[in-house]
């Protein structure tokens, strides 16, 4: 299994604050039957780690998990919080997608301009790559407002959901928002969200979303769409922006 969000890489944000630490989340995920890891940290306004940082710290880890022997693949990507000039640093490269590939996760903030949402997801599309927003079903705005996830979809948008979200861990309605928007078939990619003293949750959403969506769907979902997000290549307009 593919996990696609994970606040893994040692000291640049909230998650693992050292080697040892980072460890343990490795251990955590193989335990769930994740293979593969995009470490994702954040990039807002209190944490700022540039690309080659990004890049450096996954290299770190890969050495670290081939001498512990944790045989967990680990890529680069980043989440990045929506911000005025979210669009000039991807075009810059500045941002690393998903896996190096050309999907940016965002996070929205609590509050946003949805106009300023929907250009930065458009022109993101026009230039071939894709945004996926990440856990909408904790997002204030969205949970207010169910309709503007139907508005950032049909602009391209993707949907991200946190896997213990439907545990209940972040509570009733962000359990309930996720459970509607896969019913409403919303969602594309499950991720574990990693930090630590927070569980994987993968294995327990697994078997929630079997019941809500079927087997094929959960299939989909965990397996399926994100190896396809993997092999997602920087279009040829993203790379000249870039
Ligand atoms: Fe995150």
């Amino acid at each position: 299994m593919i996990d696609p969000h994970c606040h893994i890489l040692p000291g640049l944000d909230d998650g693992a604050a050292d080697d040892a630490e980072t460890l343990r989340m490795a251990a955590d995920l193989l335990a769930e039957g994740v293979d593969t890891v995009i470490a994702t940290p954040h990039v807002n306004g209190v944490y700022r780690p540039d690309a080659a940082t990004i890049f450096r710290k996954v290299a770190h880890c890969a050495e670290l998990f081939e001498k512990a022997r944790l045989p967990l693949r680990i890529v680069p990507g980043c989440e990045v919080a929506l911000a005025d000039d979210t669009l000039s640093l991807w075009r810059r490269g500045l941002l690393p997608g998903l896996g190096g590939g050309d999907s940016l996760l965002l996070e929205l903030p609590p509050v946003f301009l949805v106009e300023g949402a929907r250009r930065l997801i458009e022109q993101c599309v026009d230039m071939g790559g894709q945004i996926v927003i990440a856990h909408p079903e904790r997002n204030p705005a969205l949970l207010r407002n169910s309709k503007l996830v139907e508005t950032l979809r049909y602009a391209g948008a993707r949907f991200q959901i946190t896997a213990s979200s439907l545990d209940g861990f972040f509570g009733h309605a962000a359990r309930d928002f996720a459970e509607s928007l896969l019913r409403r078939r919303l969602v594309e990619y499950v991720a574990s969200d990693l930090h630590p003293r927070r569980g994987v949750g993968l294995k327990k959403a697994a078997k929630r979303i079997k019941k809500l969506c079927g087997e094929e769907m959960t299939h989909i979902l965990l397996w399926e769409n994100p190896r396809a997000l993997l092999q997602r290549q920087m279009s040829s307009a993203l790379r000249e922006a870039i």
